[in-house]
This record gives structure tokens, sequence and C-alpha cells, in this order.
């Protein structure tokens, strides 16, 4: 069979790969890229919009078979590569990086800044380029979290400066602008001035994703920073006890107010595994987080267990995913990361959609 009628096969082979976030074909979506075929043997990319999706594997294992299968076929060789769109929004000020994640909680201690650094992790460990900004400007703790020394940061041109780099990511805390131990303190309305220039005076570079660490709570100024900065989508960490999931109902308020989409609720510290045993044992109640995504219809995005390694890796500035990637907590995280970035995608595709409507709207 000619070249060129193996490859026809072989696209309309991929027009049966549907990706199971975007509703759509791989080949309509546009993700097939540089198909070759040389002698029966076939290579092409499938250019995903994330490095973290979830269903990566499961994507080239149907491409590979159901175009193995083809006649005339010899050998398949499939590149999953990706090209992380930028969210679009009404206040672009910070170029090149493509989406912003603010992790909220409405209570303190309940693992904000361990979720927030363990997402931005797995997002990294994926291949996307990623940054982590620590706005708890009361109670910083990704510097520690990360083993990052308390030094202030590099100054650039125009009173930029750059972030630090740790664990292959872009570090900026709240904690660098202090000395050491003592909080920042400020009033209401400085602190809008502080993230405008957390967020527009860092050399950030190109970033796929930057994730948020906030500080605990839903009051002003929680809802300065998630008004100031362009926010592509909010996590809400919550643990199963009452009184931190009516403050997490809080949180989910909060960026309903100031329309940022849900990106998902995880609830921390839900349940626990002993020593040589691997039973959940769900030692508070079980199920919070999931009721109360369901009743303000987000995702639920997940539970990670307490385990004492979590507190280790917080302390020792190494978190759980590099110290122990085979935790269930670590497990939990990478689950995380892959479907908050499956969500940014979706999101976007949505709002690809209705400009799209519009456009044609507009033609006719
Ligand atoms: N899954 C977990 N298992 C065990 N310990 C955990 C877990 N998640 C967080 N912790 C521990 O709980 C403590 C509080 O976590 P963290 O600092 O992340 O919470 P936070 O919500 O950011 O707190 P704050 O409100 O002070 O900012 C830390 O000592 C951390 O190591
Ligand atoms: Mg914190």
């Amino acid at each position: 069979m000619a070249n060129q009628e193996l490859e026809a096969k072989v696209m309309e082979t991929l027009k049966t790969v549907m990706d199971p976030d975007l509703h759509k074909n791989i080949v309509s979506l546009g993700f097939v890229k540089n198909i070759k075929i040389d002698d029966g043997n076939v290579t092409f990319d499938v250019e995903l919009t994330t490095p973290a999706c979830p269903v990566k594997e499961q994507l080239r294992n149907e491409c590979q078979s159901k175009v193995k299968a083809i006649e005339g076929i010899r050998r398949v060789e499939v590149n999953m590569t990706s090209n992380v769109r930028p969210t679009q929004h009404s206040q672009p000020i910070l170029t090149g990086v493509k989406n912003i994640v603010a992790v909220a909680s409405g209570k303190g201690g309940v693992g904000k800044s361990t979720v927030s650094a363990n997402l931005a992790v797995a997002l990294g460990l994926t291949g996307a380029k990623v940054g982590l900004m620590d706005a708890d400007i009361y109670g910083p703790s990704i510097p520690k979290m990360l083993g990052i020394p308390i030094t202030p940061p590099m100054g650039g041109a125009n009173n930029k400066f750059y972030p630090h780099e740790k664990h292959g990511m872009k570090v900026v805390s709240a904690g660098f602008l202090t000395k050491e131990g003592q909080p920042l303190m400020l009033r209401g309305p400085m602190l809008g001035g502080i993230i405008q220039q957390f967020l527009g005076n860092v050399e950030w570079g190109e970033l796929d994703y930057l994730v948020i660490d906030l500080p605990p709570g839903t009051g002003d100024v929680q809802l300065t920073l998630t008004q100031r900065a362009p926010l592509s989508g909010g996590v809400i960490v919550t643990t199963p006890q009452e009184v931190s999931l009516i403050d997490a109902e809080k949180g989910v308020r909060m960026f309903e107010q100031v329309k940022v989409p849900i990106l998902g609720v995880v609830e921390n510290m839900s349940y626990f595994i002993c020593d040589g045993c691997s039973k959940k044992h769900y030692i508070f109640k079980h199920g919070g987080g999931k009721t109360l995504a369901d009743q303000f219809k987000v995702p639920f995005l997940g539970e990670v267990p307490i385990l004492n390694q979590v507190v280790e890796g917080g302390d020792n500035g190494v978190p759980i995913l590099l110290s122990h990637p085979d935790s269930p907590a670590s497990e939990a995280y990478r689950s995380l990361a892959g479907q908050v970035a499956a969500r940014l995608s979706i999101n976007q595709a949505k709002e690809e959609k209705v400009d799209a409507t519009f456009e044609l709207a507009w033609k006719s």
C-alpha cells in the first residue's frame, strides 16, 4: 500500500481515539502531529494540552494498539508530547505565566501549604514548568517545607527580582521579604500592593503553572488576593472534621464571589494506614469533603492520608513526593495534580468553544 494511503488509514483510525475529558477525537482536537511512515513503520506525536494528563498512558496504548492492527503497519512509535495552553483572563498582568492556581482553606492548619508544595512538585515531575508563590504573609512556611534558606531574592533590572529555584521549580515567598521568624506586619490596603509586587515584579519567565499558597481563612486579605491575581482556578483544602468543612464551604463561596472557577475540593488527613496493615482507617468522620464537593457541584479531587512521612517531608525540606514517591500520600498528590491540570484544560476548551460560537454568530 502506498504511504499516502496508509497515512490516510492511520488518521482515520486515530479518529476513533477519544479524549475522555474533552469528548472529542484526538485528530479533530489537532493532537496528532508529525506523522511519518516508512516501509510499514509509523511514528507520530500526540500533543496533549498538559504533560500531567491523567490518561496519557491510556491514550498512548490505545493509539498504539489500534494503529498496529492496520494491515500493512509493522511497527508503531507514539511520542506523547504536550503544549500547555494559557487561560484567557481579563487582567493579563503576568506575561509568560499560562495558568495560576490558588490553594485556599477556610481553616488554618489543615495542610494547605503541604498540598500546595506537593501539587507544585507533582506538576513539575510531569515535565511542566512550575512556580510556587507563598502568599501567606502572616505565616510563610514554604521556604522551610522546600528547604530554602531565608535569603533575599536576587534583584534584576527595573525593580524586578528573581525567584529562588528548588526541586525544579521557581519559588517566591513572603518569608524572603522578612527577617527570619518575624511576621510581615501589614494592614489590609497594603496587601494589594504586596500581591501586585509578587505578581508583577517577579521575573517568573515561562511557566505552565503557578501555584499560589493563600493565607488561611476567607477574610478581606484572601478576597483581595483572589481579586488581584489573574487566577485560572482555585483548589480548596479541608480535613474531615465538621469545623474544617464549615470553613471550607466559606472557601467555595469566596471563589464563587470573585468568579474564579473552582477546580475542586481535596480532603487532607482523611485516613490513617498503620504499619504492617494496608487497610484505610478513617479515624475522623468519613466522606465530608466529597459531600461538600457534591453539594456545590464541584469536583472532588481525592483523599490524602495522614502520614508521619508527610510531616517529616515538611520539616526536612524534601516533600514526600520526592522522598517517598511510592507512598499512598504521594499517589494522592499525583492524582490531584493530574485532575487539576485536566480541569484547567477542560475549562479552556469550554472558553474556546464559547469564542468559536461567538465568531460563527458574528459571521452569519
Ligand atoms: N497528610 C498529612 N499527614 C500528616 N501530617 C500532615 C499532612 N498534611 C499536613 N500535615 C502536617 O500538618 C501541619 C500543618 O500543615 P500545613 O502547614 O501544610 O497546613 P496549613 O493549612 O498550610 O497551615 P496554616 O494555616 O498555618 O498555613 C504540618 O506540620 C504538616 O506537616
Ligand atoms: Mg500554610
